[in-house]
């Protein structure tokens, strides 16, 4: 095991009970966090995710020069310095692990008048950029990256952008949200078509910071040349973390758990529809709105989950959830196929090939195929599994344990900080038999 690398043992703990309030949404806060910096006065958030994917960008910010306070956990008040108030910093700005990050600031940046150089970890070196290039390259960005495609991205000083009408082969809030952001900057008005409809967070918070922006799924528009004013931001809790407590109460006998005001954007809650179709016992309490974002309190007990054929609709609405999704599959009664959803290929890790290796290590039964899997259901065994560095995949691990014959050894678990800071005590706290292994001698 090499220094510092952090792994997790896990096994049955008991039923899960109680009530529990996840961390900050992580798209929400990135989002809060850069239009308030772009923002004319002061932002106040509350509820920002204390994780490192969100602090990184906070971190670039206030090396761009925005005064960023942090007076309490979860919360910033932000000195936004306007439009065109940023300074181009010395050296590498470092997203860390995170792709929302450097897709999201490459679109911010690509308007500046000064260069930038966006670099990031080991996986986020490996993902593909191209996406984002390609339609900022058109609005007249110039930016370069290695073998035209992977991080670092170097983002030259703009000579000014130009609106763009873009249809995006790919339903992806990042690339959406990437052209939006660079959209402010442009002569003209800049409207994004995707294949599928994807979350909307960049469009309904910059129509809180007062930028006007129209939008119905699956369609964005926005002129250049308007002004952001600072505004509050209350964040609600990330639905993607509580996913891995619905599933867990779903599959362990005996759990009743409560999980409090939860983001319910219908563009991130798919997965409840798909472990209905299941058999899971969710009910919804709606908790009205926070930050113009549905909430509601979400209580999960325990039933007996049988296989679907996951509509190819739903994945991007739950396209975050697939970990969690294949380890209720792994658990329920019959086959589940999941299809259409080869973007997970490239998330932090390879999901379908990291999720089908880990089930097949406790002995699961899970075929891999290009776009997807056919997970048949049966038990579990102990055994090690690799998370590949990835925070959804050792958390859905975690979740597997815990109907597990033998305990399980979970590698590389520091990442979940990135998304899910406190997730072991939280989750112990619930019921699970989970904590962080003795360092190796
Ligand atoms: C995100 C969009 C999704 C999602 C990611 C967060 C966002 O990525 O997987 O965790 O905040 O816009 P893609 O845009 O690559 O689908």
């Amino acid at each position: 095991m090499s220094p510092g690398r952090l792994d997790w043992l896990a096994a049955p703990g008991r039923a899960l009970a109680g009530e529990l309030a996840v961390p900050g949404d992580k798209s929400v806060s990135h989002r809060a966090v850069m239009l308030g910096a772009l923002a004319e006065g002061v932002s106040e958030i509350a509820g920002f995710l204390e994780g490192e994917d969100t602090r990184a960008t906070a971190a670039i910010l206030a090396r761009l020069g925005v005064r960023i306070e942090a007076p309490g956990d979860g919360l910033r008040r932000i000195h936004g310095v306007g439009l065109h108030g940023l300074r181009g910093a010395d050296g590498p700005l470092d997203c860390g692990n995170s792709g929302t990050g450097m897709r999201l600031l490459a679109g911010l940046l690509a308007g500046q008048a000064f260069d930038s150089t966006l670099v990031g970890d080991a996986s986020l070196s490996r993902r593909p950029m191209g996406r984002v290039i390609g339609p900022l390259q058109r609005m007249g960005a110039r930016i370069e990256a290695a073998g035209g495609e992977l991080p670092p991205l170097r983002i030259h000083a703009s000579n000014g952008l130009q609106a763009i009408d873009f249809k995006s082969p790919v339903a992806s809030a990042q690339v959406k949200s990437a052209v939006l952001l660079a959209g402010l900057y442009a002569r003209g008005e800049t409207a994004v078509h995707e294949p599928h409809p994807t979350r909307d967070y960049t469009e309904r918070m910059l129509a809180a910071f007062g930028w006007p922006v129209r939008f119905a799924p699956g369609e964005a528009r926005l002129e250049g040349g308007h002004r952001l004013r600072a505004t509050r931001v209350q964040v609600p809790a990330d639905f993607s973390s509580a996913a891995f407590f619905l599933v867990a109460a779903s599959v362990v006998p005996g759990s009743d758990l409560m999980l409090r005001r939860v983001g319910m954007n219908p563009r991130r809650t798919g997965l409840l529809a798909a472990l209905r179709a299941m058999g899971a016992d969710i009910t919804e309490f709606p908790a009205g709105e926070q930050g113009g974002e549905p909430v509601a309190d979400l209580r999960v007990r325990h039933a007996r989950l049988h296989g679907i054929a996951v509509p190819e609709a739903l994945v991007p609405d739950m396209i975050d959830e697939f970990p969690a999704l294949f380890v209720a599959a792994a658990l329920a009664e019959g086959e589940t196929r999941v299809s259409g959803a080869a973007e997970l290929r490239v998330k932090e890790s390879d999901r379908l090939a990291a999720m089908a290796a880990a089930l097949q290590a406790l002995g699961g039964q899970v075929a891999e195929t290009p776009d997807g899997a056919i997970i048949r259901g049966g038990r579990l065994g102990g055994g090690e599994v690799h998370s590949h560095g990835d925070h959804r995949i050792a958390m859905a691990m975690a979740v597997a344990a815990q109907r597990a014959t033998g305990e399980v050894r979970i590698t590389d678990c520091a990442n979940v900080a990135t998304s899910f800071p406190g997730f072991v005590a939280l989750a112990a706290s619930a019921g699970f038999g989970l904590q962080p292994a003795p360092a190796l001698g």
